[in-house]
C-alpha cells in the first residue's frame, strides 16, 4: 500500500522508455521503475513508449516536421518535474533514435530537472552506459542526473518479461530511495508545467534543432536558488554593498 498522503500534490513524472521491441525489457525496466515511485509519492504519469512512436521519429530534421504526437511528447518532456529515461544498449550506448528524440528537446528545458537513469543490455559488461552515455547526454542539458541509476540485463527478466532478479529489485528499490529526497525538495513540484508553458510554445515553433535560445533565456527552475544569494555566500566581499 502506499504510505503516502494523497493531499500531496503529484509529481509530474515523464518517463521515457527507448526500447523499440514489443514487448520490451527497457520499457518493462521503466515501468517498475515507476511502480516503485509510485508506491512512494504521489505521481501523475506521462510514459512514453518508443515500441509506439519509434517509427514516427525517422526522417524528421526539424521539430515541426514531426507528427504532432511527437511534438506533444517533446512537450511533455520539457513540462516534467522529473524525467525517468530508459534505453536499450544498442552498440555500446543509447540507441540512434533515443539520441534523435532528446535532440528535438529544447537544450535549456532541463535544466535542474532530476533525471533518473535506466538502461536495458544483453551484456553485464556495458552496464557503464549509464555513467559514460547517458549521464553525459544529460549533462549537457544541466539536468540533474540522480546518483543511482539501474542497468538490467536480459537475465534479470522472465519469459513474460517479468522482472525475476531479486538484486535488481533492490537496485530499483535504492535508486528510487535515493532519489526521493531530491524530489521532494525540487520546489518546482508540480508547477514547472505552467513555468515552461510559454518557453515550450515557442521551443515548437523552432524551426531548426540548432537554433540556439541566449543564456539568459534559460528556462526558469523553480528549484534553482538564486545565483546572488549563492554568489554573496561565496564571495561576500564581491557585493556592492560591501565595497563602499
Ligand atoms: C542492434 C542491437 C545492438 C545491441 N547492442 C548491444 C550492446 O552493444 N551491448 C549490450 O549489452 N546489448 C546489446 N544489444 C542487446 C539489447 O540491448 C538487449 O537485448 C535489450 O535488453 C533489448 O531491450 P528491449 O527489449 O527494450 O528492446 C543489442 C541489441 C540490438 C538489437
Amino acid at each position: 500500500m502506499p504510505q503516502h498522503s494523497n493531499t500531496q500534490k503529484p509529481l509530474n513524472i515523464v518517463a521515457v522508455s527507448g526500447g523499440l521491441n514489443h514487448p520490451s525489457k527497457t520499457e518493462a525496466l521503466v515501468q517498475e521503475i515507476l511502480n516503485e515511485l509510485a508506491d512512494a509519492t504521489p505521481i501523475q504519469v506521462h510514459f512514453i513508449k518508443f515500441s509506439e512512436i519509434g517509427h514516427l521519429l525517422g526522417g524528421a530534421i526539424y521539430r515541426n516536421q514531426l507528427p504532432q504526437r511527437v511534438q506533444d511528447d517533446l512537450a511533455k518532456v520539457e513540462a516534467a518535474d522529473a524525467l525517468i529515461v530508459g534505453t536499450p544498449v544498442y552498440r555500446a550506448s543509447f540507441t540512434g533514435l533515443f539520441k534523435h528524440f532528446f535532440d528535438f528537446v529544447e537544450q535549456t528545458a532541463l535544466v535542474d530537472v532530476p533525471v533518473l537513469l535506466a538502461a536495458s543490455g544483453g551484456s553485464d559488461r556495458h552496464a557503464l552506459v549509464l555513467e559514460h552515455q547517458l549521464r553525459p547526454l544529460f549533462s549537457f542539458f544541466q539536468a540533474q542526473t540522480l546518483p543511482i541509476g539501474v542497468y538490467a540485463t536480459d537475465r534479470d527478466f522472465a519469459k513474460d518479461y517479468s522482472i525475476q532478479s531479486d538484486l535488481l529489485r533492490d537496485r530499483i528499490t535504492l535508486a528510487v530511495a535515493r532519489a526521493l529526497p531530491i524530489l521532494e525538495w525540487a520546489p518546482a513540484k508540480g508547477q514547472r508545467a505552467e513555468v515552461v508553458k510559454d518557453k515550450t510554445a515557442q521551443a515548437n515553433q523552432n524551426l531548426g534543432i540548432n537554433k540556439q535560445i541566449e543564456q539568459d533565456e534559460v528556462l526558469p527552475s523553480a528549484a534553482v536558488p538564486n545565483l546572488d544569494a549563492a554568489e554573496s555566500r561565496l564571495h561576500p566581499k564581491n557585493l556592492k554593498s560591501n565595497v563602499a
